[in-house]
């Protein structure tokens, strides 16, 4: 990867974030965060809202280079449309490209790569309006997670564990658009890696005060726990050896983030990758990236770094 000395040497950078998914807060939040970190590195960078005004600003020429911090899909930046306009304008950013966005993006689709790479993931059963969700539940047995395949932050998933609960459960997650997964809830710990470069950061544990990880846990509680690094020695090196391996076979880049359940027995289970992850203060990735001695603005900088990628790197 190409390193940079002088912040003039990244040109006009634009920060985009909002937009218009179910997670335009969140990724405001990010984008202020990110947007401060690289004007106090001396860096000029100002803020683009959504897409539209992104590919604007770049057919103008206003901008030389883009952070990426559009989390999730339909006007998210987070999918691989953003990535396809700026392939087209010559406009490099940060993170994945088209095919690796759109694979990530979609929980159904990575879960086929992984399983026929044999990467480990929950048995899943894919659920189309109509499907009866009896079925489902004879093959996978309870408790299950019902969940829309494409969206993030926990938005329309619902954990199972009576039949009767099951048809609200796919009400919900069918409110959003796209396909259904239903999936094998794995009892035991929750991990997520940020991924910085070539290289996996300390895995980080997470400890929600409430029953999961959900909407409130992410971004509005302080009882949640992180431990980081989550696990010690060779099982600590198998999780990030495994978040590696999820990320490049799904062919990401730059930087992401990689949600594992590890069951009881401290067999690992890859979730999803998450190819532009938050940067909000409850975030993980800045968390992990401490823990090896890098703080928030030098995250960025290198992040912004991974942008030269193809250009000469
Ligand atoms: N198969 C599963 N077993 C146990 N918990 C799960 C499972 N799938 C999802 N969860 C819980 O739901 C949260 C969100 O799921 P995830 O697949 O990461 O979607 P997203 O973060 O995009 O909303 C996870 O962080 C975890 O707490
Ligand atoms: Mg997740």
């Amino acid at each position: 990867m190409r390193r940079i000395t002088d912040p003039r040497d990244f040109g006009r950078v634009a920060v985009a974030l909002g937009g218009t998914s179910s997670e335009r807060e969140v990724s405001l939040n990010s984008g202020a965060n990110v947007l401060e970190a690289l004007r106090a590195r001396g860096i000029d960078a100002q803020p683009v809202d959504g897409i539209p005004a992104l590919i604007e600003a770049a057919q103008a020429r206003r901008i030389d280079r883009v952070f990426n911090v559009l989390h999730g899909h339909r006007g998210g930046g987070e999918d691989g449309v953003l990535q396809g306009a700026l392939e087209a304008l010559g406009v490099p950013y940060t993170g994945s490209g088209v095919l690796a966005s759109a694979l990530s993006m979609d929980k159904i689709r990575s879960k086929q790569v992984w399983i026929a790479l044999g990467l480990p993931t929950p048995r899943y059963v894919r659920h189309r309006p109509g499907d009866d969700v009896r079925l489902a539940v004879n093959e996978l047995g309870l408790p299950v997670v019902v969940k829309p395949a494409n969206e993030g932050s926990s938005v329309g998933i619902s954990r199972v564990f009576g039949e009767a609960d099951l048809p609200a459960a796919v009400a919900l997650a069918a409110r959003y658009d796209g396909e259904l997964l239903i999936e094998q809830l794995v009892v035991g710990g929750e991990y997520t890696v940020g991924i910085l470069g070539d290289e996996a950061l300390p895995s980080i544990r997470i400890v929600p005060a409430g029953e999961y990880y959900d909407y409130h846990a992410k971004y509005v509680s302080d009882d949640t726990q992180y431990l980081c690094p989550g696990l010690a020695g060779a099982a600590e090196a198998e999780i990030r050896a495994l978040a590696l391996a999820a990320f490049r076979t799904l062919g990401c880049s730059g930087w992401g983030r990689v949600d594992v359940m590890r069951d009881r027995e401290g067999r690992n289970f890859l979730l999803e990758v998450n190819t532009a992850p938050g940067m909000t203060s409850h975030s993980l990735v800045p968390k992990a990236a401490r823990a090896v001695g890098i703080d928030f603005e030098t995250l960025c900088w290198r992040v912004l770094e991974s942008s030269f990628r193809g250009e000469g790197a």
